[in-house]
C-alpha cells in the first residue's frame, strides 16, 4: 500500500504523530518537498524528538527514510540531524537515502530569505531557512544539487557562476558584503564528503521498493493553504504541498498511489502572516495557544488559533483526493462551553461556500458557524471511539457530515497512545 498523508490546513496539524504511528505499518518513509522549514514532533517513552528533515520514521529500526528529489536540503541542519539520531543509539547507515537531484540550500539562501522579506511591504512570515530563495534558484535553473556537490569541478563553477550575480545583488541592493567563494566551496565539499554515502537515486530506489511490494508512506511537509498553487498565495511556502507534489517531488507515478489521507487538527492553526477567516482575537486565543501548545516546533513563534473551518478543509479534502481523515488535538477542546465549525463565509452579503481563491475576498470575510454545545471531562483518557464524551461524538459527527469524509483516527494527547482508531 501507498499513502500519501497531507496536512489540510496551514501545516502543524500533527502530521508527525500519525507519520510516526503509520510508520510502524510501512516498510519506506519519504519526504518530498518543502525542507527544514518543516518541524515535526514526536513523543516517544516520554522523549521529545523533532524533525525537520528526516522522516520521523528514522526512530523505527527497520525502516528505509527516503529524502527525495522534491526536497530542498540544507546540509549543516541534515547532518546535525544525522549526528542526533546516532546518539540516541540508533542506526542510519543503509537507512537513509537522500536523493541526489535534491537542491541544496547554500548560505546566500537563507540570508536572501530575510532580506527579502525585509523589503517586502506584505511580510511573509518565512521561516527564514531558505527554503523561497533555494526553490526560486531550482526554477530559475541556477540551483545547486546534492550530485554536485559530489563533483568538485562542477560544484565550483556553479558556486562561482551563482556567487558572481547573487554578490552583485548583495552589495547592490541589499548593501551586504556578500559571499567569499572559498570559504562556502570548503565548507559544503567538507560536508559532501560525510553524506556522500547516503546520495543515491531515489526515483529508482522507491521504485524498486514498490516493485517489490514494499509499503510507502509518503509524508507531507506544511499543509495545503500553504500549496504554491493552491495556498493563501503569496504566503504561502514555495513547495507543492498538495498530493501531487508526492509524485513530482518523488518520481512516483500518480498510477501506483493507493490513497491519501489527510490530517486535521480539531481547530486551526496558521504560523505567519496571511488572512485566516475563524481566528481568534483576544483572551481565547491566548489561553488556546497556551493550552495547546501553540508555539512553531522550527521557529518558536506563537501560532495564531481559531476555529475548526469546514470551508478550508472541505477543499483540502478535493485538491488532495483526501478519502480520510485524521482528526488531532481533539483534547485541547476539552472543557469548552461551545464549540464552533465554520460552514460558510459571508461577502459582500452573499454566502459563499467554497473557498475562495481570491486572497482579497478572503481576507474581508466574515464566518457562518454551526454552534455545537462542548464536552465537559477530559478525552485524554479515551482509547476507543465509545469513550468519548457524547457531544466530542456529535463534533466529529458534523465534521464528518459537513465533509463528506470518513474521519479514521482521533488523538487525545502527544503520545502514541492517546491515539484512537475508528
Ligand atoms: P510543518 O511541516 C507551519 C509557513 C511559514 C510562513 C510560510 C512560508 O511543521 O507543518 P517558508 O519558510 O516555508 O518560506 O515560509 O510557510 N511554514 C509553516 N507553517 N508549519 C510548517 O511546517 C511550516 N513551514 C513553513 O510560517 O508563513
Ligand atoms: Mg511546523
Amino acid at each position: 500500500m501507498n499513502i500519501i498523508l497531507v496536512g489540510t490546513q496551514w501545516g502543524d496539524e500533527g502530521k508527525g504523530k500519525i507519520i510516526d504511528i503509520l510508520s510502524q505499518r510501512v516498510d519506506c518513509i519519504v519526504r518530498y518537498q518543502g525542507g527544514n522549514n518543516a518541524g515535526h514532533t514526536v513523543v516517544v517513552g516520554g522523549k521529545e524528538h523533532i524533525f525537520h528533515l528526516i522522516p520521523s520514521g528514522i526512530l523505527h529500526e527497520d525502516k528505509i527514510c527516503y529524502i527525495a528529489n522534491g526536497v530542498v536540503v540544507d546540509p549543516a541542519v541534515l547532518l546535525k540531524e544525522v549526528e542526533g539520531i546516532v546518539k540516541a543509539g540508533i542506526r542510519v547507515s543503509g537507512r537513509l537515502k537522500i536523493s541526489g537531484l535534491a537542491h541544496v540550500i547554500m548560505p546566500y539562501h537563507k540570508v536572501l530569505d530575510a532580506l527579502r522579506e525585509g523589503k517586502r511591504a506584505n511580510k511573509i512570515g518565512t521561516t527564514g531557512r531558505g527554503i523561497g530563495p533555494c526553490y526560486a534558484d531550482k526554477i530559475n535553473r541556477c540551483g545547486i544539487r546534492m550530485l554536485d556537490l559530489l563533483n568538485p569541478k562542477i560544484f565550483a563553477a556553479k558556486l562561482k557562476d551563482n556567487l558572481k550575480e547573487k554578490n552583485e545583488i548583495f552589495r547592490k541592493v541589499y548593501k551586504h558584503s556578500g559571499y567569499e567563494f572559498a570559504k562556502t566551496y570548503a565548507e559544503y565539499l567538507a560536508m559532501a564528503k560525510k553524506l556522500r554515502g547516503y546520495i543515491c537515486n531515489t526515483a529508482l530506489s522507491i521504485n524498486q521498493a514498490i516493485s517489490d511490494k514494499k509499503d510507502i508512506l509518503f509524508e507531507g511537509a506544511q499543509g495545503t493553504f500553504l500549496d504554491i498553487e493552491f495556498g493563501t498565495y503569496p504566503f504561502v511556502t514555495s513547495s507543492s504541498t498538495t498530493a501531487g507534489g508526492a509524485c513530482t517531488g518523488t518520481g512516483v507515478s500518480p498510477v501506483k498511489i493507493d490513497k491519501v489521507v489527510g490530517v486535521a487538527k480539531a481547530y486551526t492553526t496558521r504560523v505567519g502572516e496571511g488572512p485566516f477567516p475563524t481566528e481568534f482575537r483576544g483572551a481565547f486565543g491566548e489561553f488556546l495557544r497556551n493550552k495547546g501548545h501553540e508555539f512553531g516546533a522550527t521557529t518558536g513563534r506563537p501560532r495564531r488559533c481559531g476555529w475548526f473551518d469546514a470551508l478550508m478543509v472541505k477543499e483540502a479534502v478535493l485538491l488532495n483526493g483526501v478519502s480520510e481523515l485524521m482528526i488531532m488535538k481533539l483534547d485541547i477542546l476539552d472543557g469548552l462551553k461551545e464549540i464552533k465549525i465554520c460552514v460558510g463565509y459571508k461577502y459582500k452579503g452573499k454566502v459563499l461556500k467554497e473557498f475562495p481563491q481570491d486572497l482579497e475576498v478572503l481576507k474581508h470575510v466574515s464566518c457562518i458557524y454551526k454552534v455545537m454545545p462542548g464536552w465537559q471531562g477530559v478525552t485524554t483518557s479515551a482509547r476507543k471511539y465509545a469513550d468519548l464524551p457524547a457531544a466530542a461524538k456529535n463534533y466529529l459527527k458534523a465534521l464528518t457530515d459537513i465533509l463528506g469524509v470518513k474521519i479514521t483516527a482521533v488523538s487525545v494527547g502527544s503520545s502514541r497512545e492517546e491515539t484512537i482508531f475508528i
